[in-house]
């Protein structure tokens, strides 16, 4: 196939409609989720769950916990986000109330989904400046550590940072990415970007690695580990050596990547040609998660202690 006949086929230039929910071909490589029967094609529960008072203890709970840990080790346009978003008040927090104070700032909602949803709905609500927040809170049970998000990790992980006008910006463009992932069949690299970013980033504040990623914000063991245990790698970021980078689902991460500003970070994402990337990457991952490579910009190489003893699946201490 020529140069211009493999463009036309992958559409690399066409302009997008983000209005619309993009198909998503049965050939491209996505986790298979089955819709609940009572949400329709946008997978938005038609409204925010009622939550008992148990609920909104353990909301009040799991606040105070982790702002016992966060003020010094939390970035400061999060730490700011929960206080203009006001997420300590009590109580799990009212989506309508959340989105009315989003949308004079920067323009987002919240909007409550049943589940994890499928990435083609995912980036839909995201183009359009929609964050899809779980519905249903952990039980006391759960209180450490679930895997599903819940509207705990969703709300107070992810949505402080959507007051920051650049990170706003780059979590929409994030959305719109996906429309040309999904046409390379590249979701996988796409995937590790935001896990790398969004869930797991670290960002430089005075000079030291600060948290902004919702996944080791909104629990307590990791919000230390990713910044103070000798066991994980700290590397400055480089979009496209992140998206050839495997990461871990269901433990700490062996490495930490950190970006310079949200400036830096939106600045990488859209002026990367990413027609040109996706060409270059294979369908799985080049790189392992702990692997440093010869043109890393390392703040810490780890001891990777923590892994070798066995990780989560055994009794190591996150060292
Ligand atoms: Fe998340």
């Amino acid at each position: 196939m020529t140069e211009l006949a493999e463009k036309e086929r992958l559409g690399a230039d066409r302009a997008e409609d983000y209005s619309a929910l993009p198909e998503i071909s049965l050939d491209v490589f996505t986790a298979p989720l089955k819709r609940p029967e009572h949400v329709g094609h946008d997978w938005l529960e038609p409204k925010q769950t009622e939550y008992t008072s148990e609920d909104d203890r353990i909301w009040d709970d799991l606040f105070a916990r982790q702002m016992g840990i966060l003020p010094g080790r939390a970035c400061s346009a999060m730490l700011e986000g929960l206080e203009k978003l006001d997420l300590g008040k009590g109580g799990v927090p009212d989506f309508g109330e959340l989105s009315e104070e989003l949308g004079k700032r920067t323009g987002w909602s919240v909007v409550p989904v049943p589940m994890l949803i499928p990435d083609h709905v995912f980036f839909w609500h995201l183009a359009n400046r929609r964050f899809p927040a779980g519905n249903f809170i952990r039980t006391r049970e759960t209180f450490d550590y679930i895997q599903e998000p819940d509207v705990f990790h969703d709300v107070f992980g992810h949505v402080p940072l959507l007051t920051d006008p650049v990170f706003a910006d780059y979590m929409q463009e994030y959305g719109r990415a996906g429309w040309k992932a999904m046409r390379y069949n590249r979701l996988k690299a796409l995937g590790a970007l935001y896990w790398y970013t969004v869930e797991f980033g670290l960002i430089m504040e005075n000079g030291e690695p600060r948290i902004f990623g919702a996944g080791i914000s909104s629990g307590p063991t990791e919000a230390v580990f990713a910044l103070e245990a000798e066991s994980p790698n700290r590397i400055m970021l480089n979009v496209d050596r992140v998206m050839r980078t495997d990461y871990v689902i269901d433990d700490l991460q062996p490495t930490y990547f950190v970006i310079e500003s949200f400036d830096d970070l939106y600045r990488q994402t859209v002026e990367r040609d990413f027609d040109r990337l996706y060409r270059s990457l294979g369908p799985s991952f080049t790189y392992a998660n702990s692997a440093i490579i010869d043109v890393d910009n390392v703040l810490q190489r780890g001891t990777q202690e923590y892994f070798l003893r066995g990780g989560r699946g055994s009794s190591a201490d996150p060292v």
